[in-house]
């Protein structure tokens, strides 16, 4: 595994065209010897003394397992490390596995390599913070990445997948990072608000997989105006300019997006539960406006049930890199461009320790032999339960925290296999970008 790693820094590098020498050297993100180290974001503000807050604390991850020797450090650093002077904190390893939150905030860093507001340089780029362990010298380093074109950088390996066999770093609840209504309390950001970065960020990083909840109000005068995404009952933020960061990230790139209208809260159902069509028409209507250009259409492209769907080269050849999944069945059927309701792995618990027994048995009997859906998603957060919410008790903040860790040493282990969508709530606490990218290539290796 310790090899496989280096090979795939320097995949990276020799994707981006780079050759051997200076040039190759600059584009490594990130090496290792044996193990691994990564970079996390604290999910939990950490109260250092009254009125003080430190939002986004930096983490500092190790797995060590794998080596013959523990490195004795551990570092956090603000480049490339070249050596321990450089290092802005340094903490002692004393165990295989582990993580230090550091006293450092990650802070408001743009976007690198031009990824702020529009499309930029291709392969992984670093945001600032590195990490960096080893013995008397750094030998083992890697940063907190973008991998905006991931992709299209392991495009030669991975083109040759179906989309049921690769690994999609995804997020739950995708939209509900900010209020854009007129008031939020504690209660609702404590258990509303699963993710701090927008759509377009999300993308950048190389989120690939959006778990909508869709509602509809029909008091605003535009039709546009009406659809929102919501945490169950609550509304969070007009659907509109999240669907246009899509069309602008598929506009410049070649990635392929997964899209899944998951949940229909509010307004697309009349009391005897029949689908209002109006409601749902707006919604597709709205959503071929927009994205149209780049949806592949379900009957074009699926491959019928019981099957892993097309492969990645198949939907960038045809230029055709936004699959949209539809939650109702008799919409899917009027609609040829819809693809079939996805499957949720979904715990419903707000105990760690059953999230996991519950996820392990059902990555490991997923997907269903005749499923209709090439693509199933483990939800891979817990649920606070009603008296949580009533009570204040926890935030999802807290719930992520207790198992994002987990969830990349699971996926990194137990799920690596079978998985397919991962979806996490403050997905830059765990490390499923960059582990799905790897377990993609290992897969594709195995054709
Ligand atoms: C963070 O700061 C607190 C208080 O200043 C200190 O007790 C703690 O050891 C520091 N933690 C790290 C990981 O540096
Ligand atoms: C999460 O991982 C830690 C460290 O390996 C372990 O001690 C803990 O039991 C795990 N938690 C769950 C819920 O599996």
């Amino acid at each position: 595994m310790a090899v496989s790693w280096v090979s795939v820094a320097f995949l990276a590098a020799t994707a981006l065209g780079a050759s051997i020498g200076p040039a190759a050297e600059k584009q490594i993100v990130e090496k290792s010897i044996c193990g691994k180290v990564w970079v996390t974001v604290h999910s939990l503000n950490i109260r250092l003394g009254v009125g003080q807050n430190l939002l986004d604390a930096i983490e500092l991850n190790w797995d060590f397992s794998s080596c013959a020797n523990l490195p004795n450090q551990i570092g956090l650093f603000g480049s490339r490390p070249t050596g321990w002077h450089s290092a802005l904190a340094v903490y002692q390893v004393t165990s295989a596995t582990g993580h230090i939150i550091t006293n450092i905030s990650l802070g408001e860093p743009d976007l690198p390599g031009g990824w702020q507001s529009g499309g930029g340089l291709r392969g992984p780029q670093c945001l600032w913070p590195w990490v960096g362990a080893g013995n008397e010298h750094v030998q083992t380093f890697n940063c907190l990445k973008i991998q905006p074109t991931w992709m299209e950088d392991y495009g030669e390996r991975i083109n040759k997948l179906r989309i049921g066999d690769l690994a999609i770093p995804g997020t739950h609840n995708a939209g509900a990072w900010r209020f854009d209504t007129e008031i939020s309390t504690v209660t609702r950001d404590s258990f509303v608000l699963c993710q701090d970065r927008s759509i377009w960020a999300q993308l950048v990083h190389g989120i690939r997989y959006f778990d909508f909840r869709i509602a509809y109000y029909d008091f605003y005068d535009r039709i546009e105006d009406r659809y929102w995404l919501n945490h169950n009952l609550i509304r969070v933020r007009p659907l509109l300019p999240l669907l246009r960061e899509i069309r602008a990230f598929l506009d410049v790139t070649r990635e392929v997006v997964f899209l899944d209208a998951h949940h229909f809260p509010v307004g697309f159902y009349d009391q005897n539960g029949a689908p209002i069509r109006s409601v749902h028409s707006g919604l597709l209507h709205m959503v071929q406006k927009e994205l149209g250009a780049h949806i592949a259409v379900a009957t074009q492209f699926y491959t019928g049930p019981g099957t892993k769907g097309p492969t990645l080269q198949t939907l960038k050849d045809a230029d055709k890199r936004l699959v949209f999944n539809y939650v109702d069945n008799t919409i899917v059927a009027e609609n040829n461009w819809l693809w079939p309701i996805l499957p949720h792995l979904w715990a419903n618990t707000n105990n760690p320790t059953a999230l996991f027994q519950y996820l392990d048995r059902a990555i490991s009997t997923s997907p269903q032999p005749n499923a209709r859906s090439p693509l199933f998603s483990a939800m891979a957060q817990t649920t606070p339960t009603v008296l949580d919410i009533l009570f204040v008790r926890g935030s999802l903040r807290a719930n992520a925290d207790q198992v994002n860790r987990n969830v990349t040493a699971r996926l990194a282990s137990v799920w690596r296999q079978r998985a397919n969508i991962v979806s996490t709530d403050f997905f830059l606490a765990n490390d499923v970008v960059d582990v799905s990218i790897e377990i993609s290539v290992e897969r594709s290796n195995r054709l």
